[in-house]
């Protein structure tokens, strides 16, 4: 579904990515993990638009976007979360998820915190179709009318996810998405992105740094490592793999076993 090819990234003399390589499977859960200042986001930037490699190509479904500006890829079926929330206090829970589907329906780009005239027949077809493919999915029904500020983290999350989901993405790519999150929300967040997976056989690219969520959930993962990759293979297979425990270690990160 995804071809990321042969990636060079520089920033000035600084090598952000070398040589790197992904592909996501569609229908599959694929990982990029690393240890900090590895180019997961770097990654990240280039897969969804906001860098622009000096080598390599970005290949979605057959398309090759390596061209296109980050809204023009939302509109290809690109879809993705961020690191801190982007949710819009003073709305609900269902509004915020709606608005996932400014990106495709009206504008290029969803725009702050305006809410964009639908047509009442778009309206309530979205509200229909949130009701029923989305909220009972991520289990928000019963938080869909409180304002998203009210809720606690873990949730607000979740609705992001919800929100990334409203245009049915072919891919769905999470940037870290359980940073900053306890063991139970982290728990809870590998049960949903597990749920969208079987539910709608959506292709996943995870950049996590959190190495429990990447082994519990993914089919493939890849590791970075100053900026090239290092490993990949099943989480089994990565985790054996000496030079990622090394690459683990000398970082400030847990080692790979954990
Ligand atoms: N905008 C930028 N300008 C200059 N250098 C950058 C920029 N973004 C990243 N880098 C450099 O590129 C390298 C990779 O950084 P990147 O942020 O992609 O790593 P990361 O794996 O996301 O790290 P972390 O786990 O800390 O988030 C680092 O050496 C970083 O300093
Ligand atoms: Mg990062």
């Amino acid at each position: 579904m995804l071809q990321v090819d042969d990636i060079q990234l520089a920033f000035g003399g600084v090598k952000a990515l070398t040589g790197v390589t992904v592909h996501a499977e569609k229908g599959r859960i694929t990982a990029v993990i690393g240890p900090n200042g590895a180019g997961k986001t770097s990654l990240f930037n280039v897969v969804s638009g906001f860098y622009r490699p000096q080598v390599g190509r970005v290949v979605l479904d057959g398309e090759d976007i390596s061209d296109l500006k980050p809204h023009a890829r939302a509109y290809r079926g690109m879809s993705r979360t961020f690191q801190n929330i982007a949710l819009f206090h003073g709305m609900t829970v269902l509004d915020n998820i709606k608005l996932g589907a400014h990106t495709n329906l009206k504008s290029g780009i969803l725009t702050a915190g305006l809410r964009l005239p639908l047509t009442r027949n778009e309206e309530s077809m979205l509200d229909r179709e949130i009701r029923r493919d989305i909220i009972g999915l991520l289990e928000l029904d019963h938080v869909q009318h409180h304002p998203v500020e009210d809720l606690p983290y873990g949730l607000q999350k979740r609705v992001e996810l919800a929100r990334a989901l409203v245009m049915k993405p072919k891919i769905l790519l999470l940037d870290e998405p359980v940073a900053g999150m306890n063991r139970e929300e982290k728990r809870e967040m590998s049960r949903f992105v597990l749920g969208v997976k079987k539910n709608w056989n959506t292709t996943v690219l995870l950049i996590e740094h959190d190495m429990s969520m990447v082994m519990g959930i993914s089919d493939h993962v890849v590791v970075l490592s100053f900026g090239k990759p290092i490993a990949s293979g099943t989480p089994d297979e990565v985790r054996a793999n000496p030079d990622v425990i090394k690459a683990y270690l000398g970082g400030a990160d847990e080692p790979a076993a954990a």
